[in-house]
């Protein structure tokens, strides 16, 4: 099964596309809270995917937009 999630927002650029499966990454450099979010949530569905024996992948361009895709085997669904 292959799921795609898109958006048509600010974009990751590739270095922070290698990062933001880390915990706690934000692409926010000054990591503080008032733009809200952990840095968790990619890490977290990054596990949860991995538990399941799947992958998840991220194709972005700055100023266009993100596509997440995740991979799961047919006996995860
Ligand atoms: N669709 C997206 N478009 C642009 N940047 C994104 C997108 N998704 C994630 N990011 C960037 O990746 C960082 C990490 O995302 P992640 O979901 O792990 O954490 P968060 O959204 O900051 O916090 P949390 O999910 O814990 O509430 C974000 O802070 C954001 O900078
Ligand atoms: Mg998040």
């Amino acid at each position: 099964m292959v799921c795609k999630i898109k958006d048509n927002g600010i974009g990751i650029s590739p270095e922070d596309q290698m990062n933001i499966f880390e915990r706690f990454y934000k692409v926010d450099q000054s990591r503080d809270r008032s733009q809200g979010g952990n840095g968790l949530g990619l890490s977290l569905v990054k596990k949860i995917v991995a538990l399941h024996e799947g992958q998840i992948m991220v194709d972005s361009t700055e100023g266009v937009g993100s596509t997440f895709t995740v991979k799961l085997k047919k006996s995860a669904v």
